[in-house]
């Protein structure tokens, strides 16, 4: 299986970034993290990040041509992008939404997800374990179809 992982806005920032929040690990271990589950699975996972909306929108669009599943944390976007909600909508693959942080404990405007009508599910709070998760998750329902 071919999966997706894509980061957004501001998560190139991680161990640097409101560490008390997202914790002290970077970008670079949870992908190294998150790439050696996927080996252990068979999984070819490729990860981006970007902080360009664009750039998130083009990449939904290529998963659906040529990856099995996509694991999205699109950062702030999750409260009002509704054209990356618009993309996963378009295409006919599963899309996880992960949040490292209990986005649920904190301001009120990140108790909103536009995105997560339209993913196949979500996983808040639970750190860089979430992606994980979200791995797992995408392989059931991928074995289901
Ligand atoms: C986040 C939560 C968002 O509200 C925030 O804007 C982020 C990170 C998370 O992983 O907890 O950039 O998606």
């Amino acid at each position: 299986k071919k999966i997706l992982l894509i980061n957004g806005p501001n998560l190139n920032l991680l161990g640097k970034r409101e560490v008390r929040v997202y914790g002290a690990k970077t970008l670079p271990d949870l992908e190294e993290e998150v790439s050696a589950v996927a080996k252990q699975h068979g999984v070819e996972l490729t990860c981006k990040q970007s902080n360009h909306e664009g750039h998130i929108i083009d990449w939904v669009h290529e998963a659906g041509e040529v990856y099995d599943g996509i694991i999205m944390n699109p950062g702030a976007f999750t409260h009002y992008s509704y054209a990356i909600r618009d993309a996963i909508a378009g295409v006919h693959v599963p899309c996880i939404e992960v949040h490292i942080s209990n986005v649920h404990k904190r301001e009120e405007f990140r108790h909103t997800s536009v995105l997560a009508p339209v993913c196949a599910g979500q996983i808040v709070g639970l750190g860089f374990h979430g992606y994980q998760l979200a791995l797992f998750a995408l392989l059931h329902i991928l074995e289901g179809e």
